[in-house]
């Protein structure tokens, strides 16, 4: 899709994101010697008189054994690079069979059947790794299993469509022995699992997010509406952050990258002045950029909010919470929020390569529906290829043949019904090395 290059070449979001440094490769050369190859070398020194006779059979040998050699290598990263871990040898063994058979794609989809007990490392490692990240405002992965990441890593394990992650009713929990239940006032559930090691594999089972934490079901909306996304971004502020934090953590943008001072300004609140230092000029060639298309679309979370005295996500159904009127005299001709309407002013201009699917109509109440919004963009599908791309390539899709194939995975991604596993089944082929 042409259009979203622009997007791609403005895209920051590599910086600070080193997912996966527990998955770091390790390139053994312990590839055994064809034993054909070394019977041949040795009746080589032994006779001169059938030298040409052995030296074809040698030919044929090593002829053969980079192709072993080369499979077993590429059985070995594609495992190493999804689980953080080496195979066992007889996984190593299948998995080689496989590729060297042409079914590289197989190799990898088994090295994460959560069928299998050494695909552990992935759901433990590579999966918590990848979306620890997405949930705290210094991105980093250095942080406690949490209801956000529980939900991502079952998820990508029960191949659950990853078009819902910003709005369905689910939340994963464990269902380790010992575990303190799943309260909406703390982490120590996750915490928990975290502190004993628990096999996510097997550990998560997935749950009604309204049944467990009381949220009326209209008003959960997938990973958004978890505790540990409110914690991090309903927390104080004006709710604009949770906006933020999505569009860059799920469509690969910050809002520098879509500022857009064409859209109408009807809808910014009355916060934003409109003549910042006194001078209006500042308003419209800045402020509008982004609080223009943001805040009409930041109104879905008007009901939400961060309690941080009961360490609790509070939602108030029809009634707008009070950050959304904060500081209402810097323009008193400002939007005043009358209720949870959102819409989506950058379907139209240069934001539209973003790519926001013909089959919604741009415009709702809630979280739920934002989160179906933005989670069936063109600019989603491929921000969740890039960024498993990163994971299991440790790199970013650089080249032109990179990029290709970033491609070719989100076109597949969206038609095998958004399954986040094939994604990084995919790439990690893609990245096998020759
Ligand atoms: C690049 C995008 C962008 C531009 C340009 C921008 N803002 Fe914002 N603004 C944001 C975001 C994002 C937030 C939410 C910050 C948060 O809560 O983390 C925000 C929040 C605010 C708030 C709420 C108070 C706060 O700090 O949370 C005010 C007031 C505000 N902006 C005013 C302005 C004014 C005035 C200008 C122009 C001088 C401006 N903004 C330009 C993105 C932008």
């Amino acid at each position: 899709m042409q259009p979203l290059n622009r997007i791609n070449s403005l895209n920051s979001t590599g910086k600070g994101s080193r997912m996966n440094i527990s998955t770091g490769v390790t390139r053994s050369m312990t590839t055994p010697i064809h034993p054909d190859a070394r019977t041949a070398a040795a009746a080589v020194k032994r006779s001169g008189a059938v030298w040409l006779a052995i030296a074809i059979g040698l030919f044929g040998a090593s002829w053969q054994q980079p192709a072993l050699a080369g499979a077993r290598d590429q059985a070995k990263r594609i495992h190493d690079r999804l689980t953080g871990t080496p195979p066992s040898d007889a996984l190593l063994s299948t998995m080689t069979g496989m590729v060297q058979s042409g079914d590289a794609l197989g190799a990898a989809r088994l090295a994460i059947d959560p069928n299998n007990t050494e695909s552990r490392g992935f759901y433990s490692v590579t999966l918590k790794n990848f979306a620890t990240p997405w949930t705290n405002r210094d991105r980093t992965v250095f942080a406690p299993l949490n209801d956000y990441t529980a939900t991502v890593i079952g998820m990508v394990r029960d191949n659950v469509p990853f078009n819902t992650l910003l709005s369905a009713d689910l939340l994963y929990t464990g269902n380790a022995s010992g575990a303190p239940a799943y309260a909406v006032t703390n982490n120590n559930h996750y915490q928990y699992l975290e502190d004993n090691d628990a096999d996510l594999r097997t550990a998560l089972s997935s749950q009604n997010q309204s049944a467990v934490t009381g949220l009326p079901a209209a008003a959960t909306a997938g990973v958004m509406t978890t505790r540990a996304a409110a914690q991090a971004f309903f927390i104080d502020g004006t709710n604009r952050a949770m906006f933020r934090y999505t569009l860059l953590n799920h469509l690969c943008n910050d809002l520098e990258q879509v500022q857009d001072t064409s859209r109408p300004p009807d809808r910014i609140r009355q916060d934003v002045s409109r003549s910042p230092g006194g001078d209006s000029r500042l308003f419209l060639n800045g402020c509008i950029g982004c609080h223009s298309g943001m805040d009409p679309l930041a109104q879905a979370f008007a009901y939400y909010d961060f309690d941080e005295t009961q360490g609790r996500l509070v939602y108030t159904g029809g009634a707008v919470q009070q950050k959304y009127g904060i500081n209402m005299d810097n323009f008193k001709p400002g939007y005043v929020t009358p209720d949870d309407h959102w819409n989506n002013y950058w379907r139209q201009g240069p934001n539209r390569a973003l790519g926001f699917s013909s089959s919604l109509s741009g415009a709702g109440t809630g979280a739920k529906t934002l989160g179906q919004e933005l989670a069936n963009s063109e600019a989603f599908a491929q921000c969740q290829v890039q960024k498993a791309f990163r994971a299991v390539c440790l790199r970013e899709p650089g080249n032109s043949a990179d990029r290709n194939k970033v491609a070719q995975i989100t076109s597949t991604f969206k038609s095998s019904n958004y399954s986040m596993r094939e994604v990084f089944a995919e790439a990690a082929v893609y990245c096998m090395g020759d």
